[in-house]
């Protein structure tokens, strides 16, 4: 299988390689054709946004107006902090011309001359890796003013690194916003959406670091070729990134609606000691865990995903073996969306501060038999009643976890009985599934 965004092809990181296998031979291309037939083109090869939402990234595009007096902005986002997602940082050491590249043609396309990569703070290594290919890009004048004597045409993007500080929520593009202009990452409330008032009150696409490093690759080979590749309504390749119980845990290029069980099982090696699979998240921990005994014949990609009760997400595959301790396992990723919640709505501040209070006494064997009932209501409260969708990272896992393990946290309960609260009914008819409200 062709790999698009982690080719194997040594030394594909340095420039001479990259040059020699095409590299910038795309921006080229993209130059040649109006930014419309650009964006025409991303659009119908179906490439949708692998930071979480799986969002048209042409049609995202589009929304930019094209006429303005305001400058407009690109951010690119590779702040990747959510637990299980392990993937940019690998395009960052392995592919770094690539994303530039894809990078060019975002920028050319929405008409912005300034790109800021937002990259998570600890990434010490991927962030000098990442302005090593800058330098050496810029030397040849491959990026900055000088691009237009290079490529000869008018236009020019200089493109700027810009280190976050260890906050998960700044990869919430409006809080991503925010650190940029140097304030508190805060997310804002939309609308107004990003493409209307984004980076400095200008028009700003943000898009994920994955995603751009597709885009040389469509306009090289065309939107057909492309759309041809994996699942008919979410295409190409994605990062696979496998953690948890498995032999080989690492990140796999693969086709979209791979089949999960190809994925454990024939790439990561599949489950140490060969015991069975009790609980999987597919798309980083924020999205709803998935029964071991529910995932025969389930493929990874959007909307398949989707009809099983969960999502792709950033496509973090974690996997927990027969032997895992659920609770412990709910506790402690409760406790991080308690930890990153930036405070600035009630729901999502005091509700992961009470969930997190209550698998903690879960854990620590005190909890009443009502605390199952009270978590869940203290979940359901904060769903879709929040400024940014960090509300529902915390509280999916809390609904869904308890929903299709409630066994795992009735056998903890000391069976004091406490009267019921009343609780708002949960089922996955009624949840509206999506990552971001865009
Ligand atoms: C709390 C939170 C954290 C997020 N973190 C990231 C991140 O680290 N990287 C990322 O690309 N998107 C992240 N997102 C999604 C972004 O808001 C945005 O949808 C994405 O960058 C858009 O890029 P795409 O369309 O190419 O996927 C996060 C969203 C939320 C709510
Ligand atoms: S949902 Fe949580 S993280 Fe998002 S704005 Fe509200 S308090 Fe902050």
């Amino acid at each position: 299988m062709e790999k698009i965004v982690l080719p194997d092809i040594e030394n594909f990181h340095e420039l001479d390689v990259y040059k020699k296998h095409g590299g910038y031979e795309a921006i080229r291309k993209a130059l040649a054709q109006t930014p419309d037939e650009v964006i025409d083109t991303v659009k119908k090869s179906g490439l949708r946004g692998r930071g979480g939402a799986a969002f048209s990234t042409g049609l995202k595009w589009s929304f930019m107006p094209k006429t303005t007096d305001k400058p407009k902005y690109l951010c690119v986002n590779g702040d990747e902090s959510e637990p299980g997602s392990f993937k940019d940082r690998q395009i960052f050491e392995y592919n770094p011309h690539q994303l530039i590249e894809g990078i060019l043609i975002a920028a050319y396309a929405i008409g912005s001359n300034n790109a800021y990569v937002y990259i998570r703070g600890e990434y010490h290594k991927w962030i000098r890796l990442l302005q090593k290919a800058l330098d050496d890009a810029y030397a040849e004048g491959l990026v900055g003013e000088a691009m237009k004597k290079t490529y000869g045409t008018n236009f020019h993007v200089d493109i700027f690194i810009h280190k976050g500080a260890g906050a998960y929520i700044c990869g919430e593009e409006s809080a991503l916003m925010e650190s940029i202009e140097g304030k508190r990452g805060y997310p804002r409330v939309k609308p107004p959406f990003p493409a209307q008032n984004g980076l400095w009150g200008c028009p700003t696409t943000i898009n994920n670091i994955e995603t751009l490093t597709n885009v040389p690759a469509i306009i090289n080979k065309g939107w057909e070729w492309f759309a041809a590749i994996g699942a008919e309504r979410h295409p190409g390749t994605i990062l696979y990134g496998v953690s948890g119980h498995v032999n080989k845990p690492g990140v796999y290029e693969l086709p979209t609606g791979t089949l999960l069980t190809d994925i454990i099982y024939n790439y990561a090696g599949g489950v140490p000691g060969d015991k069975k699979i009790k609980c999987i998240i597919p798309g980083g921990s924020s999205m709803p865990p998935l029964r071991g005994d529910s995932i025969e014949g389930l493929r990874m990609d959007a909307e398949s995903l989707k009809a099983a009760g969960s999502s792709i997400g950033t496509a973090g595959i974690m996997v927990m073996d027969e032997d895992t301790d659920l609770v412990k396992v709910l506790a402690r990723i409760t406790r991080f969306y308690y930890i990153e919640s930036c405070g600035q709505c009630t729901p999502c501040r005091e509700g992961t501060g009470w969930m997190k209070k209550i698998l903690d006494r879960m854990v620590a064997g005190k909890a009443r038999s009502s605390d199952i009932d009270l978590v869940v209501n203290v979940a359901s409260n904060i769903d879709g009643n929040t400024i940014c969708a960090l509300g529902e990272a915390a509280a999916w896992p809390v609904m869904y976890m308890i929903e299709r393990f409630r066994d795992e946290f009735e056998a903890v309960m000391d069976n004091t009985y406490v009267p019921p609260i009343k609780n708002k009914v949960h089922s996955m008819r009624q949840t509206k599934i999506t990552v971001d409200r865009y």
